[in-house]
């Protein structure tokens, strides 16, 4: 679907997630939401937020599952997901703070595989993601799935692309600062949520948007994968769908 703003689109998805929190909470039952962080979701946050303080949509019933998070990376530092999350959502909501979940950038070497095996655990325990936000960079990654991702891969610790650190380096004060693992939930992780909508705002995502969606399906562009989810939808403006 392509949009003349993002702003426009932006309301329109937040109204979507905030209409599920509300069927879900008819039916008296969590409602899972996949989470992502970067500049294409801001304004879903910004009009979410709106939603719960000018129109009293309730977060009571939403559980959060975070897509990433930089490894190593402390929650109190002001380049983490944790910190952003909260930022731009979490501390305007009346969400319960044990229904956020986000990688823990601080887990020690040792445990990091279980860590991101007990992640993965805990999204199934609830039954899976009722819906999935998505941003992606111009590897073509979707959370931090760099090229070579498999198809069904689950939470774990990868090694960052250049161009994904590159991308990066201006909010780290310079490439060198930027860490180069981080922790991701998988493509098969992300690929059982129920709905999934992919956020592309801008030129510079017009061509990896057109590999996306246009070209062969492959480990070297992850996000092609999408194209055999059954509820997914691109949310574009018109820059960012130039190249289609
Ligand atoms: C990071 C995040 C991704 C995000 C991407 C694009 O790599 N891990 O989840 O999609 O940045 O960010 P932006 O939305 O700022 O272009």
């Amino acid at each position: 679907v392509i949009f003349d703003s993002s702003q426009e689109a932006s309301v329109l998805v937040a109204q979507e997630i905030a209409n599920i929190i509300q069927r879900k909470e008819e039916l008296n039952e969590p409602c899972l939401l996949g989470l992502a962080t970067g500049s294409s979701p801001v304004k879903v946050y910004e009009e979410l937020v709106r939603l719960h303080k000018e129109e009293g949509l309730s977060f009571a019933n939403v559980v959060t599952f975070n897509l990433d998070e930089y490894y190593p990376m402390d929650k109190k530092d002001i380049q983490s997901y944790w910190y952003f999350m909260h930022e731009h959502l979490f501390n305007h909501v009346n969400i319960l703070p044990q229904n956020i979940n986000i990688p823990d950038g601080n887990v020690s070497n040792e445990d990091l595989q279980q860590y991101c095996i007990d992640y993965e655990m805990k999204i199934k325990s609830y039954g899976g993601l009722d819906f999935q936000l998505l941003g992606i960079g111009r590897t073509g990654h979707i959370g931090f799935n760099e090229p070579g991702s498999h198809i069904n891969s689950a939470t774990r610790s990868i090694t960052l692309d250049h161009l994904t650190r590159q991308d990066a380096a201006s909010s780290f004060l310079g490439v060198d600062n930027v860490p180069r693992k981080a922790i991701t939930m998988g493509i098969g992780t992300v690929r059982n949520a129920k709905r999934i909508v992919l956020l592309g705002w801008g030129i510079s995502k017009a061509e990896i948007i057109k590999k996306t969606i246009e070209g062969e399906i492959s480990s070297r562009v992850p996000a092609t994968y999408l194209q055999q989810h059954n509820n997914t939808t691109f949310v574009l403006d018109t820059e960012a769908s130039s190249e289609l």
